[in-house]
């Protein structure tokens, strides 16, 4: 019998506290070699959507996210992102735990926003907004508001930045200019519209662009992050699908103009170095940072979870 976490017991396993620290701890293993993560795997299924496999091994064990993206699935009343985590004991292979794939995914999506903002931003930052808050973008307001901010909402849609603000104990901002005009700035949209045209980011503002990660999806225009200092997640990844892709595409990046956020925290390349300087992470999502909560969701397992016959 294996334990399977749905979404509520992954969640009272793991805050967002203790989930900010895990993916830290996973970036920095990852960037010392100690963690490894072959290339995601994109199974199409067009128009519908797509399924992706995401392996990574670390910390003991072995982790294998299989999770979707159906991007019509709302209208049907259907989640777009669904799927297992599947852990397993890298000694001898077997299985450990399964997991709901969204809820690992929102978790470790706030993490890595805020770890960003938190590493890259201004030490004096004070307002720290979010811009798109449905499923994920809930997930970086929660884990802002657990560092002590009150996070400015932002969505098109007024009523969900209304009610996440009263969820996660943020405001709804007034416009759209009062959210993007923050210190810090976590974009977490679909990138169906630029946020970030050429020339709108002011010297000292940091932002984490977590949303865009289809081909032809965007939330920064190409040539304004250019013109940044631009950190990644991942140089593999970022490269292939992404904000940072765009830029390669147009050559106007290359391998040497960005920084992997693990390289900052293990101290091996530097982050920012000007109070006037902007910075950019961009995120595409790694199965290490599903394998620290996972790892974390294990430690601190409840006795009542639900139990599969493996
Ligand atoms: N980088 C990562 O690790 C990572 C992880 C999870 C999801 N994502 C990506 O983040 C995006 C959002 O995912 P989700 O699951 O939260 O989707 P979602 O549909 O639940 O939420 C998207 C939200 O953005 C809002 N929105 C749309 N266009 C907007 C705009 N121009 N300005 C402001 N708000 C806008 C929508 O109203 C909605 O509330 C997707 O593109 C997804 O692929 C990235």
């Amino acid at each position: 019998m294996i334990p399977f976490f749905t979404g509520d017991a992954l969640r009272r396993a793991v805050s967002p506290e203790r989930a900010l620290e895990a993916v830290r701890e996973g970036f920095v293993a990852f960037a010392r070699g100690e963690w490894t993560m072959p290339p995601k795997v994109y199974v199409p299924a067009y128009p519908a959507g797509d399924f992706r496999a995401m392996p990574a091994l670390g910390g003991g064990h072995a982790l294998l996210k299989w999770v979707t993206s159906f991007p019509g699935n709302p209208a049907q009343g259907l989640p777009t992102v669904t799927g297992l985590v599947l852990v397993s004991d890298a000694s001898n292979g077997m299985l450990r735990a399964a997991l709901d794939a969204a809820a690992v995914t929102t978790l470790r999506t706030g993490a890595a926003a805020v770890l960003a903002a938190e590493t890259l931003g201004r030490p004096d930052a004070e307002s720290a907004s979010v811009i798109g808050v449905g499923v994920n973008g809930i997930a970086v307001a929660r884990t802002l508001a657990a560092r002590g901010r009150r996070p400015l909402l932002w969505d098109v849609d007024p009523g969900r930045a209304e009610a996440a603000a009263a969820e996660v104990g943020g405001e709804a901002a007034a416009t759209r200019e009062e959210a993007l005009a923050a210190d810090v700035v976590l974009t977490v949209t679909p990138g169906r519209e630029v946020l970030f045209p050429e020339g709108s980011l002011r010297p000292g503002q940091h932002v984490s662009l977590m949303g865009a990660d289809g081909a032809g999806n965007a939330e920064i225009a190409a040539r304004e992050l250019a013109r940044v200092r631009v950190f990644c997640d991942d140089w593999e990844q970022a490269s292939h699908g992404g904000e940072v892709a765009q830029c390669v595409e147009l050559g106007l990046l290359g391998r040497d103009d960005v920084t992997e956020l693990g390289d900052v925290l293990t101290g091996e390349a530097p982050g920012r170095e000007a109070d006037d300087e902007i910075t950019a992470f961009d995120s595409t999502g790694l199965a290490i940072q599903d394998l620290a909560i996972a790892l974390a969701a294990l430690e601190s397992a409840p006795d009542d979870l639900p139990q599969i016959p493996v």
